[in-house]
């Protein structure tokens, strides 16, 4: 016999609730809107759906006659919406051990791509590689993110810059949304260097008039989904002009803007992003004063990447300032072979520590902010009633520890469910 609903979590020492409704409460007035409740329940349906959270013993009262097929009781746990990762690059192959030796000895990020490393390097071997092997890796990778507590990932491709690998890495990408767990938000990101041998007019020339019509091929006939897109705007990458007539042909497809920019040099990107109504920029490391303000008003979500700041030793991405001046900030691991980190409460961690994010502010970051900077912050990012019932569990008195512990979530956390089955 069917039972009434999929999941009962019950009498949770603290139910950490993002919330106060909707989906655009976001800014700093939204990153204050993180509640815990003590001794809370919550109940997902047979639908994946939450139907209700709240005190345990009002709970318990209004579902006492309801049958659960799952009931796990909480007690001593927290219980947190699933961490949502708003920026990653999973799909590759080779790595790049030898390049972080290089970094470490002094090379820049732009020295290594000059000399023909970085995102060529993995281009080359990712162009190389056939499907399923990178198919294998990407299962790997997304298994590790869950173990860390991502329910909801941005997957991007760029390590092709060609059609048939982008294609290729963007099957994968499909292949990984239909046959895992996990959320997939996935993005084209073709723009994400300038293929060697080619100029900026050239490259952006076959994006246009050969990649992007036949992703609208493959759209329009339901053999790829893709959600985003992305482009490298950077010095001696795509320039901002090259740069607003990828993202506009984008958008002209219907995919949401949420691109790179002012990472390593200012470069008007957060403007021109505001501009064309992009629902996200990353990095912005050196994003200019205006900048924020036209984020501000656009309510374009920064999303921000602790680990690419630390590894690269850039200037800290300026948090508060953002925070301060209204702009919706989120988090992402940006994972890749340069920044090779799967963990969100890694991220998180190094946000509180190096941004000067309070701890609420980190986690509503990489919760609701991180939906929103991918367009999913109606159905994920917090624990409300009608949203996905993703939920990671933590065998901790505190919701804290999460982020606390230092890549010490595999003692921590105790379950991760998505749609109300335990994965
Ligand atoms: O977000 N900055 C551009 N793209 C990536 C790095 C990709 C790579 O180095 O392979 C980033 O950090
Ligand atoms: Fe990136």
């Amino acid at each position: 016999m069917s039972q009434d609903f999929l999941l009962l979590v019950k009498n949770a020492k603290q139910l950490v609730l993002i919330c106060d409704g909707g989906e655009t409460f976001l800014t700093k007035h939204g990153m204050k809107n993180v509640r815990v409740m003590e001794n809370g329940s919550v109940v997902v349906g047979r639908d994946g759906l939450i139907k209700a959270v709240g005190p345990s013993e009002t709970i318990k009262a209004q579902y006492s006659h309801a049958s659960f097929q799952k009931e796990i009781d909480a007690t001593g746990m927290c219980v947190l919406p699933g961490l949502v990762d708003a920026h990653t690059h999973p799909v590759w192959a080779g790595d790049r051990v030898h390049e972080f030796a290089m970094k470490l000895a002094g090379a820049s990020y732009m020295d290594v791509h000059r000399a023909g490393g970085g995102i060529h390097f993995t281009v080359e071997h990712t162009q190389a590689a056939n499907a399923s092997d990178l198919l294998a890796s990407l299962r790997g990778r997304l298994d590790r993110m869950l173990r860390a507590g991502t329910t909801l990932v941005e997957c991007k491709s760029g390590y092709g810059l060609e059609l048939q690998t982008e294609l290729k890495m963007l099957r994968v990408i499909e292949e990984a949304r239909k046959s895992l767990d996990v959320n997939i938000s996935a993005t084209y990101c073709g723009a994400h260097a300038v293929p060697r041998g080619k100029t900026v007019a050239e490259a952006t020339d076959d994006i246009l008039q050969v990649q992007l019509p036949r992703l609208k091929e493959e759209m329009s006939a339901g053999t790829l989904r893709v959600d985003n897109i992305d482009v490298f705007c950077e010095r001696g990458v795509f320039d901002l002009d090259a740069t607003r007539s990828i993202l506009q042909a984008g958008k002209d497809l219907g995919l949401k803007i949420n691109f790179h920019g002012d990472e390593l040099h200012p470069m008007n990107s957060a403007q021109l992003g505001a501009e064309l109504g992009a629902l996200a920029i990353s990095h912005l490391e050196e994003v200019t004063d205006e900048g924020i303000a036209a984020m501000a008003t656009a309510q374009t979500a920064a999303v921000l990447l602790p680990t690419t700041a630390y590894i690269l030793r850039l200037p800290q991405p300026r948090a508060r300032d953002m925070i301060d001046a209204g702009v919706i900030v989120a988090l992402g691991s940006d994972f890749n072979p340069n920044a090779y980190c799967c963990s969100m409460p890694i991220v998180m961690h190094l946000a509180c520590v190096n941004m000067r994010m309070s701890m609420p502010e980190a986690l509503a970051a990489a919760t609701i902010n991180a939906a929103y900077a991918l367009g999913r912050s109606h159905t994920h990012g917090s624990l409300e009633v009608g949203k996905h019932g993703d939920l990671v569990l933590l065998n901790a008195p505190r919701w804290e520890h999460l982020i606390y512990q230092v890549g010490g979530h595999q003692e921590v956390i105790r379950y991760v469910i998505i749609k109300g089955n335990v994965v």
